[in-house]
C-alpha cells in the first residue's frame, strides 16, 4: 500500500515535471519577440535621456557639470566662482562671442597658455580639468556663465575671485 502510493506520488512529478517544462519550452520560442520589444523601449528610454540631455539649459549644465568646483558666489570651493569667472572674462574678451569661444576651447583642452585668468589662479586651484561635453553644450554654458556677470561682484580683472 504504502509503496504504490508513492509510486504514484512519482509518477505526479514526472507528469508535472513534463508539463511544466512542455510550458517552458513554449515561453521559449516566443521570448523572441518580447525581448525585442523590451530592447526597443530600452533604446527609446535611452533616446528620450538624449533628448533630455541637449534641451539643458545652460544653468542645468552648470549644476550638472560645473557646480561641484565652481560655487556661484564666493566663497570658492575649488575653482574661482562663476561671478568672479564673468566679471574676468568681460574685462580680457570685451564680447561675449569672443568669451564664449575662448572658454569653449579652454574646457576642451585646459592650458596654462590659453588661461584668461593666469598663473596666480592656476597655482591656487591647480589646472581645470577638460570637459566631456558635447561643443553645443559647453557653448550653451559658457553663454550661460557670461551671462552670470554681476557688478556688485566685479573684480576689476582681478579674476582670483577670493
Ligand atoms: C574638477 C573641478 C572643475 C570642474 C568640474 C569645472 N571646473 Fe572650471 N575650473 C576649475 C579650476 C581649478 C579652474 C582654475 C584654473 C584654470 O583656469 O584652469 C577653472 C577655471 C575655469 C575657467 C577659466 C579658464 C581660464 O581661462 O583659466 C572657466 C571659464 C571655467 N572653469 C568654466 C567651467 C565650466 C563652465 C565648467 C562646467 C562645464 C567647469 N568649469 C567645470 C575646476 C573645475
Amino acid at each position: 500500500m504504502e509503496k504504490k502510493c508513492s509510486m504514484s506520488r512519482f509518477a505526479v512529478g514526472i507528469v508535472l515535471t513534463a508539463a511544466l517544462s512542455a510550458t517552458y519550452a513554449c515561453q521559449q520560442d516566443k521570448p523572441a519577440s518580447s525581448e525585442m520589444r523590451s530592447l526597443t523601449s530600452l533604446n527609446s528610454a535611452v533616446a528620450a535621456e538624449n533628448t533630455t540631455a541637449a534641451a539643458m539649459t545652460g544653468q542645468e549644465l552648470y549644476t550638472a557639470n560645473c557646480a561641484v568646483c565652481h560655487s556661484m558666489r564666493p566663497p570658492a570651493k575649488t575653482a574661482p566662482p562663476v561671478v568672479g569667472l564673468a566679471s574676468r572674462f568681460r574685462t580680457v574678451y570685451g564680447n561675449k562671442s569672443d568669451a564664449v569661444d575662448a572658454m569653449v576651447s579652454f574646457m576642451k583642452n585646459p592650458d596654462a597658455g590659453k588661461s584668461a585668468l593666469g598663473p596666480q589662479a592656476i597655482k591656487r586651484f591647480g589646472l581645470m580639468p577638460a570637459m566631456a561635453m558635447s561643443d553645443g553644450d559647453l557653448e550653451k554654458v559658457s553663454g550661460w556663465l557670461w551671462d552670470q556677470y554681476d557688478p556688485d561682484f566685479d573684480t576689476g580683472g582681478g579674476g582670483n575671485c577670493r
